[in-house]
């Protein structure tokens, strides 16, 4: 398993809609492994492909609390198939807008198919953090990320410390 570099706000890969992924083999069980041991490394609860810079719909999740033991999710091509009209407020944050947080509102509810590691077909009904993580997740799938659902001039303001921070790296 290796730790994969993180793709960090402004990098335009992230604006990127993932494409399907059409084979369930040991390549891409590889990648959900490394993209695991990524997540775990950050620390982080989510992760989407395009993240580690791979443009294809997989995302691994894991919301167990510290200290609880793991239960890592893997879902291949997911689609939100219902959503509550009930919304929550959660305050999110992103492995590639590093320190940043902000609050978020979306569906309390949903759920989701998808498909396993294994190549099985899975539905998940999440609600509370996983059904946030899920939405925050399928996101990154569509190029959308969580300062999208914020003000524009919040949205505005962290792109533009993320841009100086970029630049002040080369
Ligand atoms: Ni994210």
């Amino acid at each position: 398993m290796t730790i994969k570099p993180l793709i960090i706000l402004p990098d335009p890969l992230l604006r990127q809609v993932s494409a399907p992924i059409e084979r369930v083999d040991s390549e891409l069980n590889q990648l959900v492994d490394d993209m695991l041991e990524t997540m775990y490394d950050a620390p982080g609860i989510g992760l989407a492909a395009i993240q580690v810079g791979v443009p294809r719909r997989l995302l691994v999740i894991d919301v167990a609390k510290e200290g609880e033991e793991r239960q890592p999710l893997v879902f291949i091509n997911p689609e939100i198939v219902t959503s509550s009209e009930e919304r929550s407020v959660y305050e999110e944050g992103c492995l590639s807008i590093p320190d940043y947080y902000a609050e978020v509102e979306r569906p309390a509810a949903v759920t989701v198919k998808s498909i396993d590691r294994s190549g099985k077909e899975q539905t998940v009904e999440a609600d509370g953090l996983l059904a946030t993580c899920l939405q925050h997740e399928i996101d990154h799938l569509n190029g959308v990320l969580f300062i999208d659902h914020i003000s524009r001039l919040k949205r505005e303001m962290v792109i533009k410390r993320f841009t100086k921070a970029a630049r002040s790296k080369i």
